[in-house]
This record gives structure tokens, C-alpha cells and sequence, in this order.
């Protein structure tokens, strides 16, 4: 059984080359991202299966995936990005930038092929953290090509101002620059997309729902009172533009500033809860040095909740777009 999806592996046509050869058995197990939390476990079912078949004595199993593109999304804009994240919180400060990071550098990891745009236009944060501070994109046939690290595509308006000077930016400045983020850079092919918004619910957020279709919105809280409201104008705010929430994140959670406030939001607004990040200083001091939680210390509480959290965030999202697809194709083949 496909926990997720909710049927068996046959049935979602994730079982292929299906061989057995004097007794032994071997096939692929083709998922739908490769940074799917149960990969251990389906394979343990499946040996556990094929085993108990008669004249089968052993059984090998090869682990391949097949990202599901969002219908609505793929190809539009000319821009090849199969699923669009969009990371955003109700406050500053509450560790957006880290969460969009650190999930950004796993889902690459995992070996799908990831992009991260920094939508934060006044405030870019994303080159300090990625390790890519004071580098410049080069440009080429008109378009911007991302610098690379950790093997995600990154582009971010700090990496085209001049960091020392304040840049005022007008509504309409911001609507272009946020639009020019998006279609005016080499993405490629991509399987997600993550974009580090500003805090709120203001001009760079509607801009991106306007501009290109969001698969999903990850909402990250501190877990205080004080928090939790503002987040919760943020869920509003993607419930009136359509955008489907993803779910909420709780950040900085343990002894300071409590916890659980981000697991209650997501029950009373019905949303699933992701998972919650504890309040950690090496995750403060791996940021400022330009080396993400996940790759700094990966064997960490926070490590380990941020891994878990984009696991459930690409599982989800081939659900959606399996889901949008209709039921007569469980796997689109995009190569
Ligand atoms: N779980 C955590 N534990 C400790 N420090 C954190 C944690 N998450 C984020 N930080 C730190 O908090 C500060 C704000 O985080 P950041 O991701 O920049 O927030 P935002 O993008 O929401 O403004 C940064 O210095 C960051 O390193
Ligand atoms: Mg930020």
C-alpha cells in the first residue's frame, strides 16, 4: 500500500519490469518523487510480497521516480516547472528564508532537480544563507542564468543590488521585479520550484499568484499567540487567491517560545500540519555562515524535522497533481 495515495503499488501502476527469472524475481519501484519518506519501508513490503509467491526464492528491487507535473503549471510562461512552492509566513524573523532552504537543499539531494527564487524583493536573504553572498549571475540570450549551491538553482535580488545601498521599491516596482524573478531567468527543466516570499500578504505575494499558478503554499509560525495570528491572515490570504495550503510549519518551537501553537492552526483551519522545527542556535550559526541545517549538522533534531517536513511536502504534491490529472494516468512520463 501506497500510504499517500492510498492504494496499492500495482494499481497506481508503480510496480515495473516486473521479471522472474529461475526463481528470482526483480522489478523497479517507480515512485512519484524521489524524496518520498516511505522508500524503506515500500521496499520491505514488496520483498515481504513477491516472497510469499510460490517458486519465487529471492527478489530484487531497483528504486527509480517520475515527478507528476502540475497540468496547470507545466509549460506555461515557457517555463518548464513541473510543482511551485510557495514558502510564506505572517511576520518576519520567523524563519521562513531557512525552512525554504533547507527543504530547497533535501529535494535536491534526493536527486530531483530544484530552483529557489527569492521573492523576498526589499530583504533578500536567500544568498547569505546559500552560501552565495556577493556572487553574480551571468547573463546570457537576454536571460539570467541562477548561481548554483547545494546543488539548487538560486536566484535573488541581492545578488543583482548593491548590497550597502537601501533600494526603495514602489508597489508596481516590486509586481515587475518579482515577474522578471520568474520568466526572465534560465530555469531550465525543474522539478520544484520553491519561492522565499516576503513576510505578509502584500505586493510580491499576489503578484506571484497572478503570475504564475502556486501548486501549493507552505505557511510557517513561530508557535506563540502572537505568531499563530499573523499566520493565520496568511491562510486567508492564499484561501481568497485559490491557492491550495500545503501546510503549516512550526519553527523555533521548544522551551522559548512554546509549542504547539502551529499543530492547533492547522487543526482548527484544517489544514495539515507539516511538522515542527525546535529552536536551535546551530541552525542560527549554520545559516549566517552560509550552510544550511541539513548539510551543517544532518543528524540534528532540526535536521531530521526539516527532512521529514519536505518529504511530506513532495509527497503531497504528487498527490495534488496525480489528483488534477484525472485517474486514468497515475504517472506522467515528462522527458
Ligand atoms: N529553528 C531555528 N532555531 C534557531 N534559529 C533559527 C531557527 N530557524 C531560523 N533561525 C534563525 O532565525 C533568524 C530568522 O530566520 P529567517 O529564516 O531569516 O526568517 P524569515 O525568513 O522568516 O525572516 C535567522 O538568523 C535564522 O538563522
Ligand atoms: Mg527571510
Amino acid at each position: 500500500m501506497e500510504p499517500e495515495l492510498g492504494d496499492n503499488l500495482v494499481a497506481l501502476n508503480m510496480i515495473r519490469d516486473l521479471e522472474v527469472v529461475d526463481g528470482r524475481a526483480s522489478l523497479t519501484l517507480m515512485l512519484t518523487t524521489p524524496a518520498c519518506p516511505y522508500i524503506d519501508e515500500l521496499v520491505e513490503q514488496i520483498r515481504g510480497a513477491v516472497l510469499t509467491v510460490e517458486g519465487v526464492s529471492s527478489v530484487d528491487v531497483m528504486v527509480a521516480s517520475n515527478i507528476p507535473a502540475n497540468p496547470q503549471l507545466y509549460g506555461k510562461n515557457g517555463l518548464l516547472i513541473k510543482n511551485l512552492i510557495a514558502i510564506s509566513s505572517g511576520k518576519g524573523g520567523v524563519g521562513k528564508s531557512t525552512v525554504a532552504v533547507n527543504i530547497a537543499v533535501t529535494l535536491a539531494a534526493s536527486g530531483a532537480s530544484v530552483g529557489l527564487l527569492d521573492a523576498d524583493i526589499t530583504g533578500p536573504n536567500l544568498p547569505l544563507l546559500m552560501g552565495l553572498e556577493g556572487k553574480r549571475p551571468i547573463t546570457g540570450m537576454n536571460k539570467l542564468q541562477p548561481l548554483e549551491s547545494y546543488g539548487v538553482r538560486v536566484i535573488s535580488m541581492g545578488f543583482l543590488m548593491d548590497p550597502d545601498r537601501a533600494v526603495i521599491w514602489r508597489g508596481p516596482m516590486i509586481h515587475g521585479a518579482v515577474r522578471q524573478l520568474f520568466t526572465d531567468v534560465n530555469w531550465g527543466e525543474l522539478d520544484y520550484l520553491i519561492v522565499d516570499l516576503p513576510p505578509g500578504t502584500g505586493d510580491a505575494q499576489l503578484t506571484m499568484a497572478q503570475t504564475v499558478p502556486v501548486s501549493g503554499a507552505i505557511i510557517v509560525t513561530q508557535p506563540m499567540q502572537l505568531a499563530v495570528g499573523d499566520a493565520l491572515r496568511g491562510v486567508a490570504m492564499f484561501r481568497e487567491v485559490n491557492v491550495p495550503l500545503l501546510g503549516i510549519v512550526e519553527n523555533m518551537s521548544g522551551e522559548f517560545f512554546g509549542e504547539g501553537g502551529g499543530a492547533k492552526l492547522a487543526e482548527q483551519q484544517n489544514i495539515p500540519f507539516l511538522g515542527a522545527v525546535p529552536l536551535d542556535s546551530k541552525v542560527r550559526v549554520g545559516g549566517d555562515a552560509g550552510q544550511p541545517i541539513v548539510i551543517a549538522d544532518p543528524d540534528s533534531p532540526a535536521a531530521v524535522a526539516l527532512r521529514a517536513i519536505a518529504g511530506m511536502v513532495a509527497i503531497r504534491l504528487s498527490k495534488m497533481a496525480l489528483d488534477q490529472e484525472g485517474d486514468d494516468i497515475p504517472i506522467t512520463v515528462i522527458e
